[in-house]
């Protein structure tokens, strides 16, 4: 059985549509053909705010969700009626965009007669390393983006285990909010890793804090005061000032998530076999070169497999939504015309039960 299947994403400050075949033959691994993948990214619109701004970025969902789609059905060479289901991305994320993206979906889903299928944007990110074709489940995966920090065992569709998350800032953040203090521009992740290379990682004794809990949760503010502290005191900053901050910032955010998935992979370790031991790296925080390096030696002491997906499938993009919702469709798993965009979508939801990461009221953390 095969399903072709057009993919929706629109949670954040990429509009993207991507066409993909998923080939299920028992006895064998699925094949998956990823016909198209477009993307249309927003942050030229965004750079001048220093950060996303929902209106700017729902608006412009709704402008370029209809050519992406057009773009990404003429690329793969596909029609609408040979489509078996549409996947949109139905939360968690900025919930204007995320309208805009669902409802498009449920609009062509409703005119063609094809099903729905409402996939969770996290579910995406945790399915994404099988785009890159090299890895199978089980697997320990660190979500590092502009919107998500988090560490999950993915068992298979459906069956995640959140082991932590962050209760504050995503690492993202982190990088972005410590780059717009160093008076850098958006986004500040690469900007930040150029300027590190000339810096001092010792030069400043930047915080690593850990929330007290037995779960392997993250948080940034502290790390983010103690940058502003450090950005203040020093007036005027040299440029090696501040090459040593962008150097000792980094140095604390490879440390932290460093050090939390070398607990992560020493709890896992031992339920799996030897050999099939697999940590996998996934969001646009994935692209710094520093965290890969700690995270590959501390993969290596553990006995797992680092593997960091191909850049354009873990930051936002359609193919994971795509895949998701193919996936879902072969296991007969559809969604009515009522299914509802979710700002706050947790994938493991007895442990959000357990453990919220979110107080009603109060601004959040965004994994
Ligand atoms: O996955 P992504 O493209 O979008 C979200 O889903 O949020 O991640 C974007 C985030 C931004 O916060 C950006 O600063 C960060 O990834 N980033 C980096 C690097 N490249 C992008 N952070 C650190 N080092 C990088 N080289
Ligand atoms: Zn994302």
């Amino acid at each position: 059985m095969n399903a072709l299947v057009l993919g929706i994403e629109s949670s954040c400050d990429e509009t993207a549509a991507a066409i993909l075949r998923l080939t299920r033959d028992s006895g064998e691994p699925d094949r998956i053909e990823l016909l198209s993948s477009v993307i249309a990214g927003q942050e030229l619109l965004h750079a001048a705010y220093g950060g996303v701004v929902p209106e700017i970025a729902a608006r412009a969902h709704a402008e370029m969700l209809n050519p992406v789609i057009s773009e990404a059905l003429a690329a793969a060479d596909v029609e609408f009626s040979a489509l078996d289901a549409i996947a949109a991305t139905a939360g968690p994320g900025l919930i204007g965009g995320v309208i805009a993206g669902l409802m498009t979906a449920k609009g062509l889903a409703f005119a063609l007669g094809k099903p729905l299928i409402a996939v969770n944007h996290l579910e995406g990110h945790a399915l994404s390393p099988l785009l890159a074709g090299e890895c199978a489940f089980p697997f320990l995966l660190l979500l590092v983006s502009g919107g998500h920090c988090q560490l999950l065992v993915v068992e298979g569709l459906g069956s995640y285990r959140r082991l932590g998350a962050t209760i504050d800032d995503s690492a993202g953040e982190a990088f972005d909010k410590t780059a717009k203090l160093l008076g850098l521009g958006f986004p500040g992740g690469p900007a930040i890793e150029a300027l590190a290379r000339e810096g001092n990682p010792r030069a400043y004794a930047f915080p690593r804090p850990f929330p007290d809990r037995a779960a392997l949760d993250f948080s940034f503010s502290g790390l983010k005061t103690a940058v502003r502290r450090a950005v203040e005191a020093g007036g005027a900053l040299s440029a090696i000032a501040k090459s040593d901050i962008a150097a000792s910032f980094q140095a604390a955010i490879a440390d932290i998530l460093g050090m939390r998935s070398r607990e992560a992979m020493a709890r896992i370790g031992p339920e799996w076999p030897e050999g099939s031991r697999r940590f996998v790296v996934a969001g646009g925080v994935a692209a710094n070169q520093a965290l890969r390096t700690r995270l590959a030696t501390e993969a290596a002491a553990q006995g797992f497999s680092l593997h960091v997906p191909p850049l354009q499938f873990c930051t936002d993009n359609a193919a994971m939504i795509a895949l998701a919702g193919a996936m879902r469709f072969l296991s007969g798993s559809t969604d009515g015309l009522d299914a509802t965009a979710r700002p706050r979508w947790p994938l493991d939801a007895e442990a959000a039960k357990r453990a919220p990461m979110h107080v009603p009221g109060r601004k959040g953390a965004k994994a």
